[in-house]
């Protein structure tokens, strides 16, 4: 870090940044602070740093001030370049356990300050997905990639797509359920690595424990239905066949990895489980009910959804909605001066121009100015789908068994696996060229490579 001292048109190169130990950010119109982060100086605004001043040692004896030699004669006198002031706590000879100083007491010659390194005073709980510390390198040493760059290693983590993982600077982070946080480093040879961050000793906050349904995306459900959708038997969590996989439940102790329960251990839309048919490596338990309270009328919308007023604010892909009044990251031609009959509240998603496609909103997202939002369930149609239903026969309007196709087979050449309606998809010709899975009265799963664009 430096300062400018714009008074004066001087630099002066600091020994230390913001994030070093006991370094604190004061405000100070006198200096522009700037500090490298990653590879870049940022600009930090009006400020200085200043270093702690805690003088007390860690059973509570007064320091001795540097200056002075007694009760303790030593070497370590103030410079105004190595940071003894006063009686302040400090770390002149690198000592592993931190900061020290001289004591008052004649028969105690120094004492450790007992203060934490920085990186310790944050600590993980479970695999870190909450963890919001300032480590900034891996378990090697390397410096970690800012999250919102794409170089030296291109990813999918950006932070405007992921605003509830804190991907901050270039902090580790575990955004995918990885064992631990992790990040990209900056060295390209070397994509992505662990970091090594303290674990807390206090137990985490449960999630909301459910057993006979799920709540949101089903990360507190502890119940012990052991099949998916359409009746395959759940591979168990502690078993490598026919799947190997690294959900191991001793790495996830916070997750519940009992047996073969349906559970949801990465953040997935429901509970799910690897499948004991080697051809189906995972599927959801979509036939787990949402709980009642969860299932709010205002959560499902009728036609186009112009009257829904409920309080989905996140896009289908997950993108949280920009709020209507704001100006920004995207400049709205639908506000609420514009269209005041249609509420538009917050983040919510609406339609106030009755768009055929449903609710919809501006998202924080730079490169996403709009989207659609998916609501729990906001199909509108009375006809249960086959997500929420394993049951074909309350499938009837779409799967309706035609006699000529039963004949012929109605699955070929292959096994009903997540979903049990499987789709030939043709091109104009009618010439097959993809298979697919009813997902919905009027969606097909399929898979990306299958279509250009
Ligand atoms: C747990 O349930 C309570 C009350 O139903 C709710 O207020 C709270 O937000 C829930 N917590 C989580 C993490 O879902
Ligand atoms: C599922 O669990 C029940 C007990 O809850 C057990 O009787 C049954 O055998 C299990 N089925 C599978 C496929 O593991
Ligand atoms: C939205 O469009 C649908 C279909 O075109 C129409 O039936 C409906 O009345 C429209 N709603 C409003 C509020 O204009």
């Amino acid at each position: 870090a430096f300062h400018h001292d714009q008074q004066n048109q001087l630099c002066q190169l600091l020994p230390r940044t913001q994030h070093s130990p006991h370094v604190q950010l004061q405000k100070n119109i006198l200096y522009d602070l700037y500090q490298k982060k990653g590879r870049l100086v940022l600009q930090v605004g009006k400020s200085t740093l200043q270093t702690g001043t805690r003088a007390t040692t860690e059973k509570g004896l007064h320091c001795q001030h540097w200056q002075a030699t007694t009760p303790h004669d030593h070497r370590f006198l103030p410079s105004p370049r190595n940071g003894l002031e006063d009686n302040y706590c400090r770390n002149p000879d690198h000592d592993k356990r931190g900061p020290w100083c001289y004591t008052v007491d004649p028969n105690i010659r120094h004492q450790s300050c007992g203060i934490k390194k920085c990186e310790d005073a944050v600590c993980m709980t479970c695999n870190g997905e909450e963890y919001r510390g300032t480590v900034d390198h891996t378990e090697s040493g390397t410096e970690c990639q800012r999250w919102d760059l794409q170089y030296p290693h291109k990813h999918p983590y950006h932070p405007d797509k992921s605003p509830d993982k804190g991907l901050d600077d270039n902090y580790c982070r575990n955004p995918d359920s990885s064992e631990r946080p992790w990040c990209y480093t900056t060295d390209p040879g070397r994509e992505r690595e662990y970091c090594r961050i303290r674990l807390c000793k206090k137990r985490p906050r449960p999630h909301n424990i459910t057993t006979g349904c799920f709540r949101g995306k089903g990360e507190g459900y502890r119940g012990r239905v052991n099949v998916t959708v359409s009746g395959i038997p759940c591979q168990r969590w502690d078993a490598q066949s026919p799947h190997q996989h690294h959900f191991v439940p001793e790495k996830y102790p916070c997750k519940d990895l009992q047996e073969n329960y349906c559970r949801n251990p990465d953040g997935s839309e429901a509970p799910w489980c690897f499948t004991a048919r080697p051809t189906v490596r995972v599927a959801f338990c979509f036939h787990i009910r949402r709980c009642p309270d969860e299932l709010s009328a205002q959560e499902c919308y009728h036609g186009h959804g112009e009257h829904y007023r409920g309080h989905v604010s996140k896009t289908r892909k997950g993108i949280t909605c920009q709020p209507w009044a704001a100006q920004a990251p995207h400049v709205p031609q639908i506000s609420p001066i514009t269209h005041p009959e249609a509420d538009l509240e917050k983040n919510y998603c609406r339609n106030p121009d009755n768009d055929s496609h449903g609710p919809w909103c501006y998202t924080m997202d730079p490169r996403t100015p709009f989207d659609y939002c998916s609501s729990p369930s906001a199909a509108g149609s009375t006809t249960p789908s086959i997500l929420e239903n394993t049951d074909a026969v309350a499938f009837e309007q779409c799967g309706r068994r035609d006699e000529r196709l039963q004949r012929k087979g109605r699955i070929v050449g292959g096994q009903p696996g997540n979903s049990p309606w499987t789709v030939s998809i043709r091109n104009r010709a009618r010439v097959h060229f993809c298979g697919g899975s009813l997902v919905k009265e009027q969606w097909v799963i399929s898979t990306r490579q299958c279509f250009s664009s």
